[in-house]
């Protein structure tokens, strides 16, 4: 049967997964199926701000360089993965910030550079970035970050601007979790982005993640949710799916899950805006989920062993009649 990519291009969609470095430099299977699965790549960790400028001023490419070729060699587009988040910054900066030696005008001129330096990297071979990720609390109130902190709310209209400056053909997205539905979070984003759009700011995108659980339940309206955005002129992308579950996985929770997924891939291609749904891995092998969540895991469309699970074949008969 036809890998997943083959029947996301006649449906007119991407299926992306996040990639793994490590996995990828040493493990032939991980890299033989992230080729022939997939036609869309994001970096797992790699673009993120304490990999790409893990002293201040010096710059490490390697690992992401290295992504967006492979994703070249094999007929991959790249999601840029991600700006501006409040995880996974260089210790410099955190430190600098904290003692009081980085003052806020400083600070907006580092994230400047910072984005306007990574962006310029790799223009015309990201097709989609998250600018900024996870700026919203679940009650939408404005996640209390060093950004918010220091720099006020504008930092979030400054990120695009300054991003779209360094490749204006790039598509500028928000992203965050525990917004697939209707709900106070997805609302803030919503309000967000007419606010921004009416302001003239370059935001293109909403970005869905889409990490669900078995044990809380589908959310609820996800296609009214994908709907207002496009109502917005938005578009719309899955960017990390993956569902876990209390282990050990069995046969009746490995249904319930291949359901979920299937309900999330229908939403998106039910919706004209989302052009590209993206897995957040594909092997539980290489899942970020058992290591967070302890006692949770199997969230992935296939086992350690690359067996494909329930998950998979609905993923695939999903797109087979997208
Ligand atoms: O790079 C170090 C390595 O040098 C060290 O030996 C190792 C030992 O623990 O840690 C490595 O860093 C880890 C890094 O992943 C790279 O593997 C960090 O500890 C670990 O915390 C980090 O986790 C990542 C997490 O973001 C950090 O917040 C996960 O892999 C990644 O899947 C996860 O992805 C996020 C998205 O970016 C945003 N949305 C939620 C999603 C899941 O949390």
């Amino acid at each position: 049967p036809a890998p997943l990519r083959v029947l996301a291009d006649r449906a007119g969609v991407r299926i992306g997964t996040a990639v793994d470095m490590t996995a990828l430099a040493e493990d032939t299977t991980y890299r033989r199926t992230t080729a022939r699965e997939f036609n869309s790549v994001t970096a797992e960790n790699v673009m993120k701000w304490e990999s790409v400028e893990p002293r201040r001023g010096v710059y490490d490419w390697k690992k992401a360089d290295e992504l967006v070729r492979f994703a070249r060699a094999h007929g991959q587009v790249v999601r840029g993965h991600t700006l501006v988040w409040h995880s996974q910054l260089p210790s410099w900066l955190t430190a600098g910030v904290a003692d009081g030696s980085i003052d806020a005008e400083e600070l907006r001129g580092i994230l400047r550079k910072h984005i306007t330096t990574e962006v310029k990297r790799y223009k015309g071979r990201i097709q989609q970035w998250d600018v900024v990720n996870e700026v919203f609390e679940e009650d939408g109130s404005l996640r209390n970050s060093i950004w918010l902190q220091q720099l006020g709310p504008s930092y979030i209209a400054d990120a695009f601007r300054w991003a779209h400056a360094a490749d204006p053909k790039a598509r500028l997205f928000l992203n965050d979790y525990n917004v697939e539905g209707v709900n106070a979070k997805s609302t803030a984003y919503y309000e967000l982005a007419k606010r921004l759009r009416a302001e003239g700011v370059p935001v293109q995108g909403f970005g869905i993640q889409g990490h669900l659980a078995i044990q809380y339940g589908f959310p609820g309206q996800v296609a009214e949710n994908l709907a207002r955005f496009e109502a917005l002129g938005m578009g719309t992308a899955f960017t990390e799916v993956d569902v876990r579950m209390i282990l050990p996985a069995d046969e009746t929770k490995l249904a319930t899950q291949a359901s979920y997924f299937r309900r999330l891939l229908d939403a998106c291609l039910g919706a004209r805006s989302c052009t590209s749904f993206t897995v957040w891995g594909y092997s539980d092998k290489y899942s970020w989920v058992p290591g967070v969540f302890a006692g949770q895991g199997a969230a992935t469309l296939m086992d350690e062993e690359f067996a494909r699970k329930p998950a998979y074949g609905t993923v695939r008969e999903g797109l087979a009649e997208g």
